[in-house]
């Protein structure tokens, strides 16, 4: 099953790639996640994406959509995946449905994860990050067993640097301009399902098993 998760910055799309990974037994590929282990581990991949990151910005597409492609070809993708953060552009959508055909596949679905701009800054300041394993936690909603470590693999917790207001509303612009007409890209494609993201993060995780075992 490959499956891509739509939605804003904050929306739950990496909280809810996780259990889907976790219970289909398929990688999870977040672009995010692939950045900041390379912004940790001082790569040039890395020097290169963190300008953009902390303003809030796209990292550009001539650098994303040839690390992506590379990963889906290697040798755990084959029975599927799930794309969190990728693609955020129609022009890394386009490059994704072309090498698909080129491997004589296409994406199963498209979930876009619901969640008014409202809910969203709120749900950033109050979110902890591991860096080491990409898993995440809120203080409120999901806080971790040990306050500021992580119940994966015990390493420190940290507030991520694009999660401060001012980037948070920025992060949002672009995603309005330049990701949210990836909806129409995929509902014109058909394999566009919505589910309502401000449920609290079970319900969510049952509506997306729902709409994927209806069909
Ligand atoms: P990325 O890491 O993908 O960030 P994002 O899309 O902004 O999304 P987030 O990770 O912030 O949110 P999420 O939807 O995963 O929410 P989460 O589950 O954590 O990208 C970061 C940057 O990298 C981009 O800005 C860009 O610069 C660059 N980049 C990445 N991909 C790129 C690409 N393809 N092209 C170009 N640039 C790219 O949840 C958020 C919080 O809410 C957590 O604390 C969580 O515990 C809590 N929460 C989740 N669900 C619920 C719920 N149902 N109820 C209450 N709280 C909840
Ligand atoms: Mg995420």
């Amino acid at each position: 099953m490959k499956l891509i998760m739509l939605g804003a910055p904050g929306a739950g799309k990496g909280t809810q790639a996780k259990k889907i990974a976790e219970k289909y037994q398929i990688p999870h590929i977040s672009t995010g996640d692939i950045f900041r282990a390379n912004i940790k581990g001082q790569t040039e991949l890395g020097m290169k994406a963190k300008s953009f990151m902390d303003q809030g910005m796209l990292v550009p597409d001539e650098i994303t959509i040839g690390m992506l492609l590379d990963r889906i070809h290697e040798a755990d993708c084959a029975g599927g995946y799930v794309l969190d953060g990728f693609p955020r552009t129609i022009p890394q959508a386009e490059s994704l449905t072309k090498a698909l055909a080129e491997m004589g596949t296409g994406i199963d679905y498209a979930i876009n994860v619901d969640v008014p701009d409202d809910n969203i800054v709120s749900r950033m300041s109050g979110r902890r990050a591991c860096l080491n394993c990409g898993a995440t936690y809120h203080v409120a909603f999901n806080p971790p067993k040990t306050e500021n470590v992580c119940n994966t693999c015990g390493q420190s917790l940290v507030l991520r640097d694009d999660d401060k207001p001012e980037t948070v509303k920025k992060r949002l612009d672009v995603y309005h301009q330049q990701t949210q007409p990836l909806i129409d890209y995929y509902k014109k494609a058909g394999v566009l399902k919505e589910v309502d993201g401000t449920q609290n993060m079970e319900d969510v995780f049952q509506s997306i098993i729902k709409v994927l075992g209806a069909e």
